[in-house]
């Protein structure tokens, strides 16, 4: 309606405005009466969205209200004074309705907040999944403890490498058969995924000289297919003994020692004559049966004995290559697959098993 003009009945226009209020006014005075329905505090927030437009609409200065007020001036003198009154008293109703209505709203959104942040402390609690060593780790721990009561330093060594340290260093020059049955992974640019722990043996005479005594548990790789018995990752562990003196009854001494300590006073050592192209002379150890004690069982194949690992005495052409006088010093290593003592260990027959990480398995030994 235009504003300059004065409607026909000022007082039919204001009470047209509070009872278009009072009918869409319905719908929120049911909605708060039945908040209990409110369930999360996302919905009494919605309406409390919804009430502040149906204030604006029905208060606001473009409302029909604010008009209504306008009106009060332009009516006749002796019916102003009722007609502001009873638009004072509209306005005054509206607002007291509306402020309840977002007061109940917003006393429900707070209590619906609460009830959703409480922590019931009666409850029990959820026990944290500890998690545990692997039997890799665990066996591989044994291992250096032994080592270290002996004296032996442990070294870590790098997992790529380049020709030199993983062959050439190692007295396996290129063309060499050795290099077929320890073929690896290699990257681009020159460099290759070890194949033996023995190459810590090099970086370590390089870096101490001697004498020295150390062990390098650590991965390794080769271009072996997957079967029960191979990976084509698995863990070794390097001995290295280098001093004036040293012998090949060194050797069998410190291995037996060390197989007496894992599996037990009565384990026998027994060593066989082999070929490592860094070592001369090479032996392969094997150990009587821990299970059987030698009489023959599934574990030892009925042999008596497990075989574990290669040994031998440093090759003079290794000693030499990393600045030690093999005419002062001598030295022995060894070196053996952790994966397959595992399997031995806790009998499985199948070394795959130790790399699926399959929870069902791995969680047997907590
Ligand atoms: C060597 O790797 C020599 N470096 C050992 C050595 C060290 C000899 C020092 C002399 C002096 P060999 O290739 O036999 O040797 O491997 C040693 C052990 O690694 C094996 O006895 C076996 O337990 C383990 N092994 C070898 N290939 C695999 C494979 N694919 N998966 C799991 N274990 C393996």
């Amino acid at each position: 309606m235009p504003q300059d003009q004065t409607p026909e009945d000022p007082r039919a226009q204001v009470e047209s405005a509070r009872d278009a209020f009072e009918r869409e006014f319905e719908r929120f005075a049911a909605l708060t009466a039945e908040s209990a329905g409110l369930k999360s505090p996302d919905d009494p927030e919605v309406l409390l969205r919804d009430v502040s437009e149906f204030r604006t609409k029905h208060l606001g200065k473009k409302s029909v209200l604010a008009a209504s007020k306008k009106l009060i001036g332009k009516v006749s003198p002796e019916e102003r004074a009722a007609f502001g009154q009873l638009v004072q008293q509209i306005e005054s109703d509206i607002v007291e309705k509306i402020e309840r209505t977002e007061q109940s709203l917003r006393a429900r959104v707070e209590s619906l907040r609460t009830a959703r942040e409480a922590v019931d402390v009666t409850l029990p609690g959820r026990r944290p999944h500890r998690g545990h060593l692997h039997p890799i780790t665990v066996v591989r721990q044994r291992i250096e403890d032994i080592f270290v009561s002996l004296g032996y330093a442990i070294e870590d060594g790098r997992e790529i490498e380049t020709d030199f340290f993983n062959f050439d260093a190692l007295n396996i020059p290129d063309n060499h058969p050795a290099r077929a049955t320890q073929d690896t992974f290699y990257t681009t640019d020159g460099y290759a995924l070890r194949s033996q722990t023995s190459t810590v043996q090099i970086h370590a005479m390089q870096r101490r000289g001697a004498p020295l005594r150390m062990i390098a548990p650590g991965r390794v790789f080769r271009r072996d297919t997957p079967d029960p018995t191979h990976n084509p990752m698995f863990f070794q562990v390097e001995g290295l003994c280098v001093d004036r003196g040293i012998t090949m009854a060194h050797l069998k001494g410190t291995v037996a020692e060390f197989l007496r300590r894992m599996f037990g006073e009565r384990t026998v050592t027994r060593f066989r004559p082999s070929y490592f192209p860094f070592t001369e002379p090479s032996a392969e150890f094997d150990f009587s049966c821990f299970k059987c004690g030698g009489s023959g069982c599934r574990i030892c194949k009925n042999s008596g004995w497990i075989e574990l690992g290669g040994s031998g005495m440093v090759h003079p052409n290794v000693l030499r290559g990393v600045g030690v006088d093999p005419e002062e010093f001598s030295g022995f290593a060894f070196g053996l697959g952790i994966d397959r003592m595992v399997a031995l260990m806790y009998g499985l027959d199948d070394i795959r098993l130790l790399f699926e990480n399959d929870i069902r398995f791995l969680s047997q030994f907590d």
